[in-house]
């Protein structure tokens, strides 16, 4: 599939608050197809957006994590100034990410979806975990989500398992995406 938009002026950008109205209404699109769960979204709490702005670059940093968590950056995927997508990425891997969460989550705007973008989304997201240092990703996604899975499987993704685990009724699909470590 061919992107829509010219991915040269599409960029992963730390979550601000310039584009909070932007912002919202990509939230609202997402509730009203029913998703309260909103992959991608990292630690933006909705309710307390200017402070949860703040608390997304300290927990990108590592710092003032919640208990369990590991330090992880949220991004949006903007083209110009509208908000096409929301992703994240977990440093490391902690027992339920392994098991189940994997290192990324990513969600297209529904108004923006077929587009190319969540494949876009996560080859960016690559980049950053390259830049990280991280030589295998692990990608997760219900074994029901073909979309994710093409996702995945577009940016090189090779299929693992299928797991049952405590944290879904569904099976979980992993998947490891091999990263050149720099040389
Ligand atoms: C998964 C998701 C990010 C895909 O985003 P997208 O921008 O539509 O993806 P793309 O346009 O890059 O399409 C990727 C592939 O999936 C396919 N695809 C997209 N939506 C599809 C659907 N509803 N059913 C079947 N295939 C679909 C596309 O055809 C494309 O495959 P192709 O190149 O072989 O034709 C998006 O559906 C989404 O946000 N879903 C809700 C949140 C979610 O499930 N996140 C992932 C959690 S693991």
């Amino acid at each position: 599939m061919e992107l829509k938009e010219d991915a040269g002026n599409m960029k992963l950008i730390e979550p601000t608050l310039e584009l909070e109205s932007e912002f919202f209404a990509m939230v609202k699109e997402f509730k009203d197809e029913g998703r309260d769960i909103i992959d991608g979204i990292g630690s933006i709490d909705l309710e307390n957006f200017k402070e949860s702005i703040k608390q997304a670059e300290k927990h990108a940093k590592g710092l003032e994590l919640p208990e369990g968590w590991v330090p992880a950056s949220t991004y949006w995927l903007i083209c110009q100034n509208r908000i096409v997508g929301t992703c994240n990425l977990r440093h490391e891997l902690n027992d339920f990410l392994r098991e189940f969460g994997g290192h990324v989550g990513y969600a297209a705007r529904p108004s923006e979806r077929k587009k190319g973008f969540g494949t876009l989304m996560l080859r960016l997201l690559l980049e950053k975990a390259q830049g990280l240092g991280i030589e295998r990703l692990l990608a997760t996604c219900d074994d029901n989500n073909i979309a994710s899975a093409r996702v995945i499987e577009k940016n090189g993704g090779k299929f693992a398992d299928k797991v049952q685990t405590e944290y879904s009724e569904k099976l979980t699909r992993r998947y490891w995406i091999e990263l050149a470590n720099g040389e």
